[in-house]
């Protein structure tokens, strides 16, 4: 489903340029849970940042479903990321919705007929467990209940996939945990689901898929992993 192909990326910004990825392959399968794991700095974020054409790679390809993300025109890049939802640690809701609207909001800008917005955001504030925080605006939510509402804006476009970078990043170790069993449910369902993470612990846990990257390369790509570096 998701192709990495001798990706490298350098930024160029300034005098030094900065190798954030180096010659990175790898295939993710339909239906997978995998974890991308590594120090700060390692190049989790950039990953997901190619991966959605949120950048370009200095060379390689990306193939999503067998197109080749790097040569997307704009229009197809907003359709990709309707495919791919994403989840960041900082939450990204909208402060001046409540739960309910943060999630229909998205719903109605992609043009979701009314009808299926009235049948959906329920369905899918439920699966998130905020059926009983409808009206409440973010502020009014704990840092777990945030990022629960941000990962039900990622799934109302029913994504194919869901992404997550550092989506404990804030979070305490009961938080941490919830929201991991939230993308194992999800996962259960299906959806294939990516997770960057620094967080040793919820990765051996996990006991799933996990690509390790050190400065830029893959050192491990292990079928039940454990975070090791
Ligand atoms: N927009 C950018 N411009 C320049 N350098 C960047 C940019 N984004 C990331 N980097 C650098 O690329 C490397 C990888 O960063 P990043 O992908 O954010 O790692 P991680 O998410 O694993 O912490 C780091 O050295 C970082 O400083
Ligand atoms: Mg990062």
């Amino acid at each position: 489903m998701i192709s990495f192909r001798n990706i490298t990326k350098i930024y160029n910004l300034s005098k030094e340029p900065i190798v954030a990825l180096k010659d990175v392959s790898f295939e993710i399968e339909k239906g997978e849970f995998v974890s991308i794991v590594g120090k700060s700095g390692a190049g989790k974020t950039t990953l997901i940042r190619l991966l959605i054409g949120e950048e370009k790679p200095t060379s390689g390809d990306i193939l999503f479903k067998g197109e080749s993300v790097p040569k997307m025109n704009l229009r197809e890049i907003q359709l990709l990321r309707r495919k791919i939802g994403v989840v960041y640690q900082d939450y990204k809701l909208l402060k001046k919705k409540n739960v309910r609207e943060n999630v229909s909001y998205i719903m109605e800008v992609i043009g979701a007929p009314r009808r299926s917005i009235l049948r959906d955001v329920p369905q899918i504030l439920e699966i998130v467990g905020l059926e009983n925080r409808q009206l409440n605006f973010p502020a009014e939510l704990s840092g777990g209940e945030k990022q629960r509402l941000a990962i039900a804006r990622a799934l109302c476009h029913r994504p194919e996939v869901i992404v997550a970078d550092e989506p404990t990043g804030n979070l305490d170790v009961y938080n941490t945990f919830e929201i991991i069993e939230l993308l194992k449910k999800i996962h259960s369902f299906g959806q294939t689901i990516i997770l960057a993470t620094h967080n040793k612990d919820i990765v051996d846990n996990l006991e799933k898929r996990v690509i390790t990257l050190s400065k830029g390369r893959v050192v491990r790509d292990d079928p039940h992993g454990e975070f090791i570096l």
